[in-house]
């Protein structure tokens, strides 16, 4: 298919042990792009992983060519926040799209968030669990609990306007998303929410397109008790600054 427009995605994908996951997300991703037509990149932050991870990507790089696949290793673990920090300064795209890397976003909604940012030209479009039909498969209840207790003290504590706001499937215009991380202060987990905050502070315009979230099947989840302490002092924080 001709490509529809000019415009291009660039994606940005953290890993810290994801081997088995890379390989599927890249081919589900490069297939969507490829129906859609537009032009993009696949941006790959991985920390240092210890299961060679980082291996799996320089062959996908081969595969499909530099381009497509974009390495930007970090050494070490120091944290998801700074990662989409990282792999931002190196986007060349028009737009970004963050998302995880261990197929709990499917590409299949990228399309979704592309068309909903076109009809109302917005700054940002939020993939959300929370609202209008989207839901979360997997989690047991101590997971779920978390997570809609974060969600539910943020709504209580700074009224963002937004249904998920722990979430991490979005797509943002780049000079909104430069902008926007210059003012955050986060490092970790909590990054998410503080994004979606200071784009409402500044007014920009917010999207959300309803997503299933389905808990991995490969490796394990990297959130635990440092993440969640995280997350609540980043919260108090911004509860008393904003
Ligand atoms: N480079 C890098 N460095 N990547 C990381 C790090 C890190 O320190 N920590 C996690 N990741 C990567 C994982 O490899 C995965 O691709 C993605 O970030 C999300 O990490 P998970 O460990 O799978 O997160 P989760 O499934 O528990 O959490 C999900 O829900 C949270 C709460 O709603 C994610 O969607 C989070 O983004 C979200 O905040
Ligand atoms: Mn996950």
């Amino acid at each position: 298919m001709a490509a529809p427009t000019e415009e291009k995605y660039s994606i940005l994908l953290p890993t810290y042990n994801e081997r088995e996951n890379l390989p599927l997300i890249v081919w589900l991703l490069v297939k969507s792009f490829e129906e859609s037509g537009y032009n993009f990149e696949i941006i790959v932050i991985d920390d240092g992983s210890p299961d060679g991870t980082l291996e799996v990507g320089r062959q996908l790089e081969k595969m499909y060519g530099k381009d497509k696949i974009v390495l930007r290793p970090r050494a070490k673990k120091l944290g998801l926040g700074t990662a989409y920090i990282h792999g931002i300064k190196h986007a060349t795209g028009d737009f970004i799209i963050i998302m995880d890397a261990d197929l709990s976003h499917h590409p299949k909604f990228i399309p979704e968030f592309i068309k909903k940012q076109k009809e109302h030209d917005y700054d940002v479009v939020s993939g959300t669990r929370y609202a209008l039909g989207g839901g979360v498969y997997g989690w047991d209840l101590k997971r779920k609990v978390i997570s809609r207790g974060a969600n539910f003290l943020t709504q209580i504590l700074l009224r963002p306007g937004a249904s998920d706001l722990t979430g991490s499937f979005r797509l943002y215009k780049k000079d909104v998303l430069h902008h926007l991380i210059d003012s955050c202060v986060s490092k970790g987990y909590v990054f998410q929410m503080e994004m979606i905050i200071r784009a409402r502070q500044n007014r920009y315009s917010i999207g959300e397109v309803p997503i299933t979230f389905v808990d991995r099947v490969y490796g394990e989840s990297k959130l635990g008790g440092q993440e969640i302490i995280g997350f609540a002092k980043g919260l108090l924080f911004l509860f008393a600054t904003t």
